[in-house]
């Protein structure tokens, strides 16, 4: 028996009551596959929440003969919270699974420790409630200047749905993230820059969607003499050294503006001390090695925010979008609400929106954009699941080296049903689940997300009530859902295909 097959043998007999052997690993950077063949299985996109409601417990353990390891999946929110809250040093961010974030080097999402502090203290400081507002004014401008190349709310319009915010928000983050001002129109998805061989928006949803394969490909496929094969690496590699060419300048021209001799100042001007300015500050004129980004940080980070914050952004609002469309009551208080809140433009203020945020809580539940947050455990410890209702109380004693995945997608309590469950939410009957994870590696972004998904949803609601597709309009309802929200697991939850049909209200505000 090899190596591999013993230590996985090892891990099932380790892996306790209810284990199973998997082909696998979901906590991998491979795990994608395990993500779309098998349909029902722990781990699954489908499988919702009833592996854990068929086994009645909320922690259920595999142990994969790939990689090979004990894996406990964990569906139970205090379980969850416990361990991404950790603050003993038992547990850290699984390394093997965020390996192939680190296309161009270290990065705040990627590392652990030492190494992850200094990028989160470089970046935190563009984080405030400022830049949540900053945020949200972008977001507003960016699809304002959206809807009125849509023609203003005057004629309905069949939108691809991800396409569409996919832009929006890089506008919006492009600005208040990065200090650079784009116009929807043009500057993103349709100019090739001088020097260059492909747009901006294209390079990096190129390198958004093929992280997989760049990191799992090896280097003797590049010498295959597969047509077929070469033309997709030479798209690949070009869309990776384009992103990378682009941030480049980006810095260079941020660098520039840095003044060396009277160092970084602190300034309240949110658009101009933007987080790259601080990346860059970061790198070039921190004297403490151990505070110092390197260039290969820095160029990374510069890539990891904004795949972390627009990819995220997009596809959350974009299975927003489709709950509204299907939910047309819920669509409606959505509106009631944000005419009440904003009742004109210039008095519009991001912040107090309860059902709103709500809604984006609930299609969160369902459609969590980052379902797989794996931990590795660093000693011996156990897991402890106290039950709750029909849930047998569970303890698993936990060997140093497996890992704890939250998640997968729809794992919490009530997700078996469908439908959406707005006033339990409010009311707290719900359990929660934690789509921006808990703890010190929490979202960085949670606010600034949160603002441009408002500031995104309210314009468009206050232009247009959003309705599914003629096509899809006379299926049952069920048919109409199972359309409009299919999703694959890519960098983040994405969305397979989501159209649907803007069209002017009859009153706009
Ligand atoms: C709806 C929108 C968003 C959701 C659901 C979301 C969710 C998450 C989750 C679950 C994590 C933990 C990931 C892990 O443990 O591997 C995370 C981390 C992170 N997010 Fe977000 N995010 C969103 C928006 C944003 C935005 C707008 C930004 C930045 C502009 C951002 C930047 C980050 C960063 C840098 C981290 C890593 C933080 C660290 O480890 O210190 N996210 N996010």
């Amino acid at each position: 028996m090899s190596f591999e097959i013993r230590l996985g043998v090892r891990a099932f007999r380790q892996a306790g009551p209810g284990s199973y052997l998997i082909a696998v690993d979901p906590s991998h950077s491979t795990g994608f596959l395990w993500a779309n063949p098998w349909p029902g299985r722990i781990g699954t996109l489908n499988a919702r929440f009833l592996p854990y409601a068929n086994a009645n417990r909320m922690i259920l353990s595999t142990a994969s003969l790939v990689t090979p390891r004990t894996i406990f999946f964990v569906a139970d929110p205090e379980v969850i919270k416990q361990v991404a809250s950790d603050r003993t040093g038992i547990y850290e961010k699984d390394p093997q699974t965020y390996q192939v974030l680190n296309v161009y080097g270290h990065n705040i999402v990627s590392s652990n420790s030492l190494l992850w502090k200094k990028q989160r203290d470089a970046a935190r400081s563009a984080f405030s409630e400022g830049h949540a507002q900053l945020m949200w004014k972008e977001s507003c401008f960016a699809v304002r200047e959206a809807i009125a190349l849509l023609g203003a709310g005057k004629t309905p319009q069949t939108i691809d749905i991800p396409v569409f915010l996919r832009k929006v928000v890089l506008t919006a983050m492009s600005a208040g993230s990065y200090g650079r001002r784009l116009s929807y129109g043009t500057d993103i998805q349709d100019v090739t820059p001088h020097g260059f061989t492909q747009p901006f928006g294209v390079s990096l949803q190129t390198a958004s969607e093929y992280m997989v394969p760049k990191w799992a490909i090896p280097r003797i496929a590049y010498k295959l003499p597969i047509p077929a094969l070469q033309k997709f690496l030479s798209h690949m590699t070009r869309s990776y050294d384009e992103l990378a060419k682009h941030f480049q300048g980006m810095i260079e021209e941020t660098r520039l503006t840095l003044d060396q001799d009277d160092n970084f100042k602190e300034s309240d001007d949110l658009y101009y001390n933007n987080l790259l300015r601080r990346l860059v500050a970061a790198n070039t004129l921190e004297k403490h090695p151990s505070k110092r980004l390197t260039d290969k940080e820095l160029l990374s980070n510069v890539y990891i925010f904004l795949l972390a914050g627009h990819e995220t952004s997009a596809h959350t609002l974009s299975f927003i979008l489709a709950h509204l469309a299907l939910y047309p009551e819920v669509q409606n208080k959505v509106y009631e609400e944000i005419i009440g809140v904003w009742p004109t433009e210039e008095d519009a203020i991001f912040g107090t929106e309860e059902y709103t945020l709500a809604v984006i809580r609930e299609s969160l539940r369902h459609f969590p954009v980052a379902p797989r947050l794996p931990k590795v455990a660093l000693r011996d410890t156990i897991l402890h699941s106290k039950g709750h209702g029909e849930f047998q109380p569970v303890t698993h004693v936990v060997p140093k080296g497996s890992v704890v995945l939250f998640g997968g997608v729809k794992t919490r309590k009530n997700s078996v049903r469908n439908g959406l469950l707005i006033r339990q939410i409010i009311a707290g009957l719900v359990m929660p689940s934690l789509p921006f994870s808990a703890g010190s590696r929490s979202c960085i972004g949670q606010r600034s997300g949160q603002a441009q998904i408002i500031g995104i949803m309210a314009n468009l609601l206050r232009f247009y009530e959003i309705v599914p597709p003629s096509d899809l309009v006379d299926l049952p309802f069920a048919q109409r859902r199972d359309a409009l929200l299919k999703c694959w697991l890519g960098s983040s939850l994405s969305p397979s295909d989501i159209k649907l049909v803007f069209s002017p209200r009859v009153k706009q505000l």
